[in-house]
């Protein structure tokens, strides 16, 4: 039977490399959204190579952008999906603004998680029996939200940013399991560790070096990384939802990313962005 999969970030990293495994399979269909189209490109030209498997296809798509996301769901046509992988994400250690002005590690990892999710949703491209599959990340840990501040205008700083992001990553992943239990759509969220890809490259050179210095020497390869997200495709029983994994099960997370209360408040004022910047 055919499967369809969205893959954000498929032009590189771990979203690349799930893609090289699913794409073995010729009765999975690929659609690769990320932002650079002569990236996108070559990779689908490299994946179709080495898979033989003719049905991936790319959409450019700036993720930060709640507008770009609109319209990438709206003029083209998608689609319905079975797989919808969360996965394009970057850290930003000098502060930067997406096209809506807001600040960017919460507009590309969170914002863009949560409007591309909703607004396929709302035009119903996914199927009943879907796995959504947010990739988190572990360092979630040690941050809590301030929920007048989730831009973190008052004082920013890159790497706080970041963890904090990721934490967003996994109360969406509770509250959207919640609304779709009724849908038997499944929604899960996980870390795949400390990987080696092109994460961080975005940034200053000196940045960018002491994070490839810690890749060099602690992360685990492109194969490792992608075993949790492999698995949570391929696992049997598909019918768990709203939760964490890593390292292939089921993982404890932060108090903070547990609370219903918070994942509202959240919920709301992503909710509020996004039809802000519809109107
Ligand atoms: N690597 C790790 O150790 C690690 C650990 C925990 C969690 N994660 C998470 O894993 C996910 C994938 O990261 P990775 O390590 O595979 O990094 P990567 O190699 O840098 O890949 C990131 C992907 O995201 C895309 N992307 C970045 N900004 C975008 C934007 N504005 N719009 C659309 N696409 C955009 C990139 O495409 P373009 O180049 O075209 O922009 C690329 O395909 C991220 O969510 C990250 O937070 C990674």
């Amino acid at each position: 039977m055919i499967k369809n999969f969205l893959v954000t970030g498929g032009s590189s990293g771990i979203g690349y490399n799930c893609i090289k495994h699913i794409a073995k399979d010729h009765n999975n269909r690929v659609l690769i959204v990320s932002r650079n189209k002569i990236k996108g490109n070559h990779a689908i030209d490299k994946l179709k190579q080495f898979s033989k498997n003719n049905n991936i296809s790319f959409l450019q798509c700036d993720l930060s952008s709640i507008k770009e996301i609109n319209s990438l769901v709206n003029t083209n046509k998608i689609f319905k999906i079975d797989y919808l992988i969360n996965n394009a994400g970057a850290i930003y250690f000098t502060k930067q603004y997406s096209k809506e002005n807001i600040e960017k590690t919460f507009a590309l990892n969170h914002m863009g998680y949560f409007c591309l999710t909703i607004l396929l949703l709302k035009k119903n491209l996914i199927n009943k029996g879907a796995q959504i599959i947010n990739i988190s990340s572990g360092a979630h840990w040690g941050v809590d939200l301030d929920f007048n501040d989730l831009q973190m205008n008052t004082k920013y700083n890159g790497w706080v940013a970041y963890k904090k992001s990721k934490l967003c990553n996994l109360l969406f992943t509770r509250k959207l399991s919640k609304l779709l239990v009724k849908k038997k759509i499944y929604v899960n969220c996980l870390h795949p560790g400390f990987v080696k890809t092109d994460f961080g490259k975005n940034n200053h050179f000196i940045f960018k070096f002491i994070l490839g210095l810690a890749m060099k020497f602690a992360a685990i390869n492109l194969d490792e990384g992608t075993k949790t997200l492999l698995y949570l495709i391929n696992k049997k029983n598909n019918k768990i939802s709203g939760e964490y994994f890593y390292k292939e099960e089921i993982s404890a997370s932060s108090i903070f990313s547990k609370n219903m209360h918070n994942a509202e408040k959240l919920w709301e004022e992503s909710n509020r962005l996004l039809n802000l910047n519809l109107s």
